[in-house]
């Protein structure tokens, strides 16, 4: 889709790059340490002067006290924190619980690690939670509530009493929570983001994610970080060491001189510049005839498209394209239930001439489908006919994977949360199952079954959203 648009110049509401500025107090961190040649590896768990920062902004903004020496832990990005997460606590065959929509990620990182997500719908147009289907969804194997505020795509920034809620779930069952807390910052109409780690006695069973890709508009740093019980940091820390070594060094320090030197201001005018961007993107998508579910806080928006006539949301993405040359990510990238196929999301990280142009665009819809410009028809037959397949393709592409469950057989749970709250590292049973699955797949070569290179752990995912 992101390729289609280009190759048209259409204006991507796709895919989630904010390329605004960096802040300087980041960009001239980062600069100074590579001048200063801090450029060599450093612990896995991140440079101190990070690790402090991040434990005083989480004293400061989230009301979390947290040990940075034990508890945080630098990632590649809030993603590298999920990627090392799941592959640290899960075994195949675990079950966790998403909410739904859902980020295309985290949906996908569990299938690589075949894990089985189980689904729990959020109804349009506030995303309420019913905590009914979520006790539902609670079986044995169950290990883990993944908890996206505020959230990509909805924008549904979770209460207090939403999250008590799900914690008392949490706590019945024993299970972890991960949260993925990105886009903290971004809140609108004034409301406070809260951690669920703050509420009643989550702390000790909550993994927290975070980053700063959107905070500091620096989404190809790759920096971000989780905050976890000690035991639990260790064993995601030995695996991040194992796997990314760790965050690029230089780019760590230019963080935390962000985190230690910004003014709160700035994280005030961030959130108003968005919501100034939200505000406006609503406006015209309601001139088009699309009912948008405004969003609570970060940076994208689900919209139904049921009064512009078109009969999915893949064909809805595709004719946008066509129509207003802007692309869009078909609602069922981000939902199980049929209702993705009534919506579509844009993201409206834009500068502000990018997404006025592209309100130009869409508000050119209104009244029936109009091409937007002389240059969206002018190709001839053939070949609009040649890119209308191409961009369907391209549409499909970022329908999300079936969600093919693993087989569930019973292997040994890790991490576990105890009873008393804290959750036991993984140990023996780690490697055990390790084994199991090595010596399945040394097996099923053995036999010969050529069918399983078809079904590596990677073919189960496709592209990002
Ligand atoms: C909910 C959510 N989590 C994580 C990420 C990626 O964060 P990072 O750049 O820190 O890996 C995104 C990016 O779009 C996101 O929407």
């Amino acid at each position: 889709m992101s390729r289609e648009c280009d190759a048209i110049g259409g204006i991507n509401l796709g895919q989630g790059i904010c390329d605004l500025p960096t802040p300087p107090a980041v960009a001239r961190g980062a600069k100074d340490a590579i001048d200063q040649r801090k450029s060599t590896y450093s612990r896995y768990e991140g440079v101190d002067l990070l690790r402090k920062a991040i434990a005083m902004k989480l004293e400061r903004d989230n009301g979390l006290t947290v040990d940075p020496e034990t508890q945080i832990i630098t990632t590649i990005g809030a993603t590298g924190a999920w990627a090392t997460t799941c592959i640290s606590l899960f075994d195949p065959g675990d079950e966790v619980i998403l909410f739904e929509p859902y980020y295309g990620y985290h949906l996908n990182t569990l299938l690589v690690a075949e894990v089985v997500p189980k689904f729990v719908p959020m109804a349009p147009p506030e995303w309420k939670v019913d905590i009914a289907k979520l006790a539902a969804a609670i079986t044995p194997k169950t290990r883990a509530i993944m908890m996206c505020t505020p959230s990509n795509p909805c924008g549904k920034v979770w209460t207090r009493a939403e999250i008590e809620a799900v914690g008392k779930i949490a706590e019945k069952h024993d299970l972890l929570i991960i949260t993925d807390e990105i886009y903290e910052y971004i809140l609108y109409d004034g409301r406070k983001h809260i951690s669920p780690a703050t509420v009643g006695n989550l702390q000790s069973r909550t993994i927290m994610m975070g980053g700063f890709s959107k905070t500091f508009s620096i989404t190809g740093w790759r920096i971000g970080f989780l905050v976890a019980p000690p035991e639990l940091a260790k064993t995601i820390g030995l695996v991040n060491d194992l796997h990314y070594v760790c965050a690029p060094t230089p780019l760590q320090i230019g963080v935390a001189h962000g985190i230690l030197d910004i003014e709160q201001e700035y994280y005030q005018d961030l959130a108003a510049n968005y919501q100034k961007l939200r505000d406006m993107f609503v406006k015209s998508l309601k001139v088009a005839g699309f009912v948008p579910y405004v969003p609570q806080g970060a940076y994208y928006l689900l919209a139904n498209f049921g009064k512009l006539g078109w009969k999915d949301s893949r064909t809805a993405a595709t004719e946008l394209l066509r129509r207003a040359k802007i692309a869009s990510v078909p609602g069922t990238a981000f939902h199980q239930s049929p209702i993705g196929d009534t919506m579509i999301r844009f993201c409206f990280a834009k500068d502000d001439d990018v997404l006025e142009e592209a309100c130009r665009r869409i508000e050119s819809l209104a009244g029936g489908v109009q091409p937007v410009a002389a240059a969206a028809s002018r190709g001839t037959p053939r070949a609009s006919r040649d890119s209308e397949r191409q961009k369907s393709s391209a549409v499909v592409a970022e329908k999300p994977v079936a969600t093919k469950s693993a087989n569930g057989n019973g292997h040994a749970k890790k991490a576990k949360p105890k009873k008393n709250g804290s959750a036991k590292p993984a140990s023996k049973g780690t490697r055990a199952s390790a084994q199991r699955r090595f010596e399945k797949r040394a097996a099923k070569r053995r036999a010969g079954k050529a069918a399983s290179r078809g079904t590596t752990r990677a073919s189960r995912v496709k592209g990002r959203q």
